[in-house]
């Protein structure tokens, strides 16, 4: 045997045997737990104003995935559109029923959830996405509105069920898959009169369209966005409601720059494209208000342009 094959053997041997005991270690250790960051209780300020803000960003960011329509109630349900190859995953149910919902969370374990993806039991949470920049002004809002009379949060009793991942995204949550560190700050509201400063937050912090838009969820930064590669080139390989493979616009100036303001308002809003209509998972914002589209349409005029990804 040639010493270089034979090197190559015992490389591929002892990596083999890395792997097997990666293998053990992940089957054992299952989804990590994490010391959960102790932080302070978000100050709410319970007004009619925070409860219809708090509305808003629930519809457009977590009633697509919490949503049941069977209870049209925040219950929960089976995720259908998260690949077979991560094995079968729900939705908690995050109404206020103590027992089945979220009614025995405090805010500020809520909020730690929300940023980092850690539980108040300190498993990872998977798949739910960490609103790292979220301001403290929509947190607040969005825990006043689960606190509410509407509908959507009064307790429901369908217990949430018990996630089913696969090796695989065992091993994911092993390695690359991580809690986000809390940042130092989210206080400093963006002000709406900067358009594009608040489009920007829109992008990065509200709606997280740059989780989608940018080249890979694996590339993607949660600390400094503009840093993932390929920030809102598109490209990202997702998966429709039949589970085809459908990859994300590039939304840069290249992709969308001879786009008037109230072409992107439509395909926001409505899901309907110049060309035709824009097909899921991309979210419609049905209540995405004038001066969220005009901030998010000047902020992408003004990102470094990428080239068309196919
Ligand atoms: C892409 C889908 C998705 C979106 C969007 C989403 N969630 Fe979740 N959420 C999940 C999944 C899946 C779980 C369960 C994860 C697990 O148990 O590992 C979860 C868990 C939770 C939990 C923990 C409940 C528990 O009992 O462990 C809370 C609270 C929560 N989500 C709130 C929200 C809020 C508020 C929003 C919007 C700001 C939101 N989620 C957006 C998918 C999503
Ligand atoms: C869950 C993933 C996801 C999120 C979040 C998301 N998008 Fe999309 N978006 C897509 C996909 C996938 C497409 C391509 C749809 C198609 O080809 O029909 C798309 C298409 C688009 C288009 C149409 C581009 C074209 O050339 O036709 C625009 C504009 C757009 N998204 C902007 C946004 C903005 C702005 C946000 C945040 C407010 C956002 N998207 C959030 C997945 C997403």
């Amino acid at each position: 045997m040639k010493p270089t094959l034979r090197w190559l053997g015992i490389a591929l041997g002892f990596g083999l045997l890395l792997l097997a005991g990666f293998a053990v270690f992940v089957a054992a250790r299952g989804v990590p737990h994490y010391a959960v960051p102790v932080v302070a209780a978000p100050t709410l300020t319970n007004t009619p104003a925070q409860v219809e803000l708090g509305e808003h960003l629930v519809r457009a960011s977590c009633a697509e995935c919490h949503l049941n329509k069977q209870t049209n109630r925040l219950s929960g349900h089976q995720l259908l559109d998260t690949p077979t190859e991560f094995g079968a995953l729900y939705s908690s149910n995050i109404t206020q029923s103590q027992q089945h919902g979220i009614g025995a969370w405090t805010d500020a374990e809520i909020a730690v959830l929300l940023r980092t993806g850690v539980g108040r039991d300190g498993r990872y949470r998977l798949i739910m996405p960490h609103y790292t920049y979220l301001s403290d002004d929509d947190l607040a809002a969005i825990l006043t509105f689960l606190h509410s009379d509407r509908p959507w949060v009064r307790a429901d009793p369908t217990p949430s069920r018990a996630q089913q991942p696969s090796f695989l995204l065992k091993a994911l949550t092993n390695t690359v898959m991580k809690p986000t560190p809390l940042l130092a700050s989210t206080a400093r509201p963006v002000a709406a009169s900067s358009p594009v400063a608040y489009g920007r937050y829109l992008v990065v912090g509200r709606y997280l369209c740059y989780e989608c838009h940018s080249k890979d969820f694996k590339s993607n930064n949660a600390l400094e966005p503009e840093k993932s590669a390929g920030y809102l080139g598109g490209g990202n390989l997702l998966l429709d409601q039949q589970g085809q493979p459908i990859r994300s616009a590039n939304i840069t100036g290249t992709g969308i720059g001879g786009w008037s303001p109230a072409q992107l308002a439509a395909t926001l809003r409505f899901g309907q494209g110049p060309h035709g209509p824009v097909r899921y998972p991309m979210p419609k914002y049905s209540a995405m208000t004038d001066a969220e589209v005009q901030a998010i349409y000047a902020y992408l005029q003004s990102v470094p342009r990428l080239p068309a990804v196919k």
